[in-house]
């Protein structure tokens, strides 16, 4: 999905940013030039950022599968 038309950027450029260490939205809109324009993306590319940052980190450990063996009575 384009977040910012005017410098047709997507969200996934934006969570690929993200994910390559871009640590702030003002160094987001260094790098990507996104909301710098018009801004009528910005509040869309603020979320955009902020919810791949937060699923950034989350997904360290997204697809361990953790095997729980029932106790059996001897
Ligand atoms: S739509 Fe992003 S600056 Fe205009």
């Amino acid at each position: 999905m384009i977040v910012c038309v005017c410098h047709r950027v997507s969200d996934r450029d934006i969570a690929i940013a993200a994910s390559s260490g871009c640590a702030s939205f003002e160094a987001l809109q260094d790098e990507l030039r996104v909301a710098t324009a018009c801004g009528a993306c910005h509040d869309c590319a603020c979320e955009v950022f902020e919810e791949s940052r937060v699923a950034g980190g989350s997904s360290l450990g997204r697809g361990k599968t953790i095997a729980i063996q029932p106790l059996l009575a001897a």
